[in-house]
């Protein structure tokens, strides 16, 4: 939800802000903008522009290349449509102040209202217009000090907001301020940088500051100083980003998605890395921080993130016996939910900034819950306000059709369910799955090698108009996700059932032809036959079946039928997911979409 870039320095400021939009874009990219400082009192240089980034670098001329200060941004749109106006950054009336955002300002109309009675002129739509009006009033009042300025406006916002501003009159400085949206500080060496997250600095430094709820920082090329709303001077976390720039780049892959796709072997064995051995026995130190004496798990995730957790839930009962329930974070606190000390909650989100998931855990723990997160951003707010959290080890996540996050999200949910489980399983049990999971690796990779006969199988469903997506038990939810991914990529009306469910009202959808994927149970499932029957029934009614099963299987009344290694049953959505995620890439190309940028989508959802 709008990426977010600020760099002050000795170089060239709009080519380093370009290229930190161009990886924030899965952000958001329904319009870009700038504003670039340019020299003490000469005016800003300012451009913006609806649509993607390429229409914004396209109208920049050659006299932005001289500045060396400046902020850039890339919207998702909430409050007006993406037009050139709209776009940031927003303006001063005089013209000598820029400010950027990422979140919404919730009192934006009386904020507005009073604005326009001190004589304020607006030019846009949006929410943010009106911050950039209250901080060239509070730069008055304050005798030209932006980061005061900042601090008290601050003070006058609901809602969320990241936001970003320049002066020209201290065109070095660049003053940033956060409230439940993400931004951190990329330290450079006569330079520094702001931005949403750390892939738009990663090819300059890998030095990074974590920033706080409601703190305000100001950079300068030599200095950085964060204090909190009252200018108490605050000393923040600074840690190291492992990764490096090529992990953020696509690598000779034609899409992110499809690099993430064959990345997620890698992403499982970083995940597992030195937490489990071959006995099962599993090393978690993050949870020593939780006192475990858990009666109850509750799981709070959005989208794909919920999938995960609905998988994990099967896991967690079927070994430990705790009670698990997996909630969508959206929904869970405005039902007045019942929690008691005993319960656990665990959220789980690769960004560590959705705002759903972040307010579900917010109210969570003002329930008096312990809260354990999932997360695969180092830093951001989500693990930071849990009481613990096991980083998925997935490395950035770029496309906004999250793949590699959804299976490492499932690996540390095992494990969690492992750890909980050590005194309930037996030893041969535990090695077994131990085994299973240290395997996981390369019958990933197997899959993967499978990619042209998935292409094929793809093309001859290109004009399908609906798909179903058919699984019982941990099939279910891994048939929710093959629905949501050929959604948001391949817009095609699809769903996801269990098995068992049809017969109650979905089995009336299926006519000649309608195309259902059917995730088979291994051999030996107690549910194996019943979800036989399932497809001879949508089968017999006309639908063409795609299977997706195990060598263990033979079938006969499927119409393709994808291979997929054998497994532990409850591991076994790590490996029939895959061919899934390919389907969804595939149909999406076929169809001419923007697999790495879906319409209406962002990758980082940080408005409820
Ligand atoms: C799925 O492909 C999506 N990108 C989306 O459902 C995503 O999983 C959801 O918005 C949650 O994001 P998070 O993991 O960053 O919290």
């Amino acid at each position: 939800m709008c990426g977010i870039v600020g760099y002050t320095g000795g170089k060239s400021a709009i080519s380093l802000v370009v290229a930190g939009l161009r990886r924030l874009e899965y952000r958001g990219y329904d319009s870009a903008g700038v504003a670039l400082t340019d020299g003490q009192g000469a005016p800003l240089l300012v451009e913006k522009r609806a649509g993607k980034l390429a229409n914004l670098e396209a109208a920049l001329t050659s006299t932005f290349s001289q500045s060396t200060s400046g902020i850039g941004h890339t919207r998702w749109a909430t409050h007006g449509g993406p037009t050139d106006s709209n776009a940031h950054p927003h303006l001063s009336g005089d013209g000598k102040l820029a400010v950027i955002h990422n979140g919404i300002i919730e009192n934006y109309i009386e904020l507005k209202e009073e604005l326009l009675k001190k004589g304020h002129k607006f030019y846009s739509e949006t929410d943010t217009e009106s911050v950039a009006h209250l901080l060239s009033d509070a730069v008055a009042d304050s005798g030209g000090d932006l980061a005061t300025a900042m601090r008290n406006v601050c003070k006058k916002l609901k809602g969320s907001f990241t936001l970003l501003a320049v002066h020209s009159d201290n065109p070095e400085i660049i003053v940033g301020a956060r409230r439940n949206s993400p931004l951190v500080v990329g330290v450079g060496d006569g330079e520094n940088f702001l931005a949403s997250d750390v892939s738009a600095f990663i090819s300059s430094t890998k030095r990074a500051l974590e920033l706080g709820q409601d703190e305000v920082v100001v950079v300068t090329p030599n200095s950085i100083l964060v204090v909190d709303l009252e200018g108490n001077v605050l000393t923040p976390k600074e840690y190291e980003i492992t990764w490096d720039a090529a992990a953020a780049e696509r690598g000779g892959f034609a899409h992110f998605m499809l690099k993430e796709i064959f990345e997620q072997p890698k992403a499982i064995s970083d995940t597992l890395l030195g937490r489990i051995d071959e006995t099962g026995v599993v090393r978690l130190p993050e949870l020593d921080l939780l006192n475990l004496d858990v009666e109850r798990i509750l799981i709070l995730a959005c989208g794909t993130a919920y999938h995960a957790g609905l998988i994990g839930k099967y896991a967690i009962e079927t070994w430990s016996q705790i009670a698990c329930d997996v909630e969508l974070a959206s929904e869970f606190r405005y039902r007045r939910p019942v929690l008691s000390p005993k319960t656990l909650v665990i959220t789980i989100s690769q960004s560590g900034e959705t705002m759903d998931t972040l307010m579900a855990l917010r109210y969570a723990k003002s329930l008096g819950a312990k809260a354990l997160s999932i997360c695969n951003t180092h830093g951001s707010t989500i693990p930071r306000e849990s009481d613990a959290v096991i980083y998925t080890h997935g490395g950035p996540e770029i496309a906004v059709a999250s793949t590699k996050a959804l299976l490492t999200q499932i690996i540390a949910l095992h494990l969690f369910a492992l750890h909980l489980s050590v005194k309930k399983l037996s030893p041969s049990d535990l090695e077994k799955i131990g085994n299973e999971l240290l395997a996981l690796p390369s019958k990933v990779e197997q899959v993967l090698e499978t990619i042209e006969a998935l292409r094929e199988m793809t093309r001859g469903f290109k004009d399908a108009t609906s798909v179903l997506f058919l699984g019982r038990h941990v099939g279910f939810p891994s048939a929710l996700e093959g629905a949501l991914k050929l959604k948001e990529l391949a817009y095609m009306h699809a769903e996801g059932f269990a098995g068992g469910e049809l017969k109650h009202g979905p089995i009336a959808l299926i006519e000649e032809g309608t195309p259902v994927i059917a995730i088979m149970p291994p051999v030996g499932s107690e549910i194996r036959e019943k979800m036989a029957s399932n497809i001879q029934e949508v089968k017999a009614r006309g639908a063409r079946i795609i299977l997706v099963a195990d060598t263990s299987i033979d079938i006969a009344s499927a119409d393709h039928v994808i291979r997929v290694p054998e497994t532990h049953e409850l591991l076994q959505p790590i490996i029939s997911i895959v061919p899934l995620q390919v389907f969804a890439y595939e149909m999406a190309l076929l169809r001419g979409n923007d697999v790495d940028q879906p319409r209406n989508l962002a990758k980082s959802v940080t408005v409820e």
